[in-house]
């Protein structure tokens, strides 16, 4: 595997030499002359790494890296910087950039830097080779699916990623249609080839089929220039179409044509045109209501429901809450251990309308709010902690429960109720001020020595 760079620099001398150094290493070099340029491919066509310049006129090389990162966040992104101005290369590493240089620098350390990074690309690129070589069972990196479900899931995540049909993500919002879309891409043969993105319903009617098809120079006023779209664009690769329950009856005819044989006119043109492209699509809405109702047509539905894979709401697979809580701590870089017994006991029980969306928005916030403390219950939402259904020993007596967690979790969550007023708090647990005084005492001392018990 060669890896594939993409070098952005409105110096066309050093953008030259880098490009030359990289291919002598065997990378397959395309350059950009501008951030402008750079932005327009990265929308749709995958790099392995993106070098480019900060300061550059009208799009800078924060643009690019946030275009990288969209369309690709397994992308790097190096960036160069004048040495004066070494902030601003901090702030691209906070947004993602994988490393910086500061210019001058020799043409030795650039094709260190680079060849790090290249090396962790083909690992990974071989790693997925091997997975796909195993077949190893639905077992999918990064994705959670423990309950059988999910597990359901992936299965036919996995079995249809090795064809070519067309796929239908069915599912409500926030459940990892997204995150599935891109793993059956990325698990497929054109995993190497490019992954448009639409979202179909961001879109007007008009826009839409000509950002889909592209348009031919002079279509309508302001076409001066011709322009492929997306279906071109992710040639030999896959195209995702999301929200594809918005569109319009007179895109849905275009589309329904393009599904059937793979033909298409750009807008303004005249000439058919054929493109290898995978479609995989995916929307909350119910496609069948939707047809009854006379707002979806129902010649696309068949085209598009060649493989419909459903992905349950997070209610439906409770038993996936605990792992998805501690993902999302690994995945911010934190320590799962942070969530108490009695804050996980909550969030299983939680019915998440918004479903992962949401949970990962609950854990995110109440690890901000707890500083570096544990996240206990007083560290969620309320509505959360008010619409749990009432613990009973049944649901609370689990690995990893803690009766004296449960308690410190209680008595916090009464005196925040109470704002801090603990006659009130007292009233709200049924026990006497004195006696609230007394545990607090005791949790403060178990606080202190780290759980070793002293005042019992
Ligand atoms: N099984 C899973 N394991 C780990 N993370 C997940 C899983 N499912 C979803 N996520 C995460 O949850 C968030 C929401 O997922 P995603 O954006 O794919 O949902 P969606 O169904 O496309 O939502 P929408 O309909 O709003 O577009 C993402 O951050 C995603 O990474
Ligand atoms: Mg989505």
């Amino acid at each position: 595997m060669t890896a594939k760079v993409l070098i952005v620099d409105d110096e066309a001398k050093l953008a030259k030499m880098l490009a030359r150094m990289l291919e002598s290493e065997q990378c397959d070099v395309i350059r950009a002359p501008g951030g402008k340029a750079a932005v327009e491919r990265l929308a749709h066509e995958r790099f392995d790494v993106v070098v480019t310049d900060l300061k550059m006129p009208e799009v800078d090389g924060l643009e690019v890296l946030r275009a990288a990162k969209r369309n690709a966040p397994s992308t790097d992104v190096v960036v160069m910087t004048a040495f004066a101005s070494v902030e601003t290369a901090i702030e691209a590493m906070r947004e993602g950039a994988s490393d910086y240089l500061t210019k001058p620098f020799s043409y030795d350390e650039f094709r260190l830097r680079i060849r790090r990074l290249v090396g962790f690309h083909e690992l990974a690129g071989r790693a997925r080779a091997l997975e796909a070589r195993l077949g190893g069972g639905p077992h999918l990196q990064g994705i959670v699916g423990r309950s059988a479900r999910m597990h359901e899931v992936l299965e036919q995540v996995t079995q249809v990623a090795a064809t070519d049909a067309t796929v239908l993500l069915l599912g409500p919002s926030g459940t990892g249609k997204t995150m599935l879309a891109r793993a059956i891409h990325f698990h497929s043969q054109r995993a190497d080839g490019p992954l448009g993105e639409v979202h179909c319903a961001a879109l007007p009617e008009t826009l839409l089929e000509s950002e889909l098809f592209g348009h031919e120079k002079g279509a309508f006023t302001g076409a001066v220039e011709p322009k492929i779209g997306h279906v071109e664009a992710a040639a030999k690769g896959t195209l995702f179409l999301d929200e594809i329950g918005e569109i319009a009856p007179a895109v849905q005819v275009k589309l329904l044509r393009f599904l059937q044989d793979r033909e298409f006119m750009r807008v303004g043109g005249t000439q058919r045109r054929k493109v290898d492209v995978r479609i995989i699509a995916a929307t909350n809405r119910d496609l069948d209501a939707a047809v009854k109702e006379g707002t979806f047509r129902e010649d696309f539905y068949y085209r598009l429901n060649v493989f419909p894979i459903r992905v349950p709401a997070l209610a439906e697979r409770a038993e996936d809450v605990p792992e998805l809580a501690m993902h999302t701590m690994r995945r911010r870089g934190d320590d799962p251990a942070r969530l108490t017994p009695a804050v996980m006991e909550l969030l299983a029980r939680y019915a998440w309308p918004g479903n992962i969306r949401e949970l990962e928005n609950v854990i995110e916030r109440a690890a901000i709010v707890a500083g570096s403390r544990p996240i206990c219950v007083e560290h969620l939402p309320r509505a959360l902690v008010e619409g749990a259904p009432a613990a009973t020993p049944d649901t609370l007596l689990r690995p990893g429960f803690s009766l004296d967690e449960l308690e410190r979790d209680v008595i916090h969550q009464a005196l925040a109720r109470a704002r801090g007023n603990k006659t009130e708090a007292a009233k709200l647990l049924g026990i006497t001020r004195r006696r609230l005084y007394s545990r607090l005492k005791s949790i403060d001392a178990s606080d202190n020595d780290d759980g070793d018990d002293a005042s019992e």
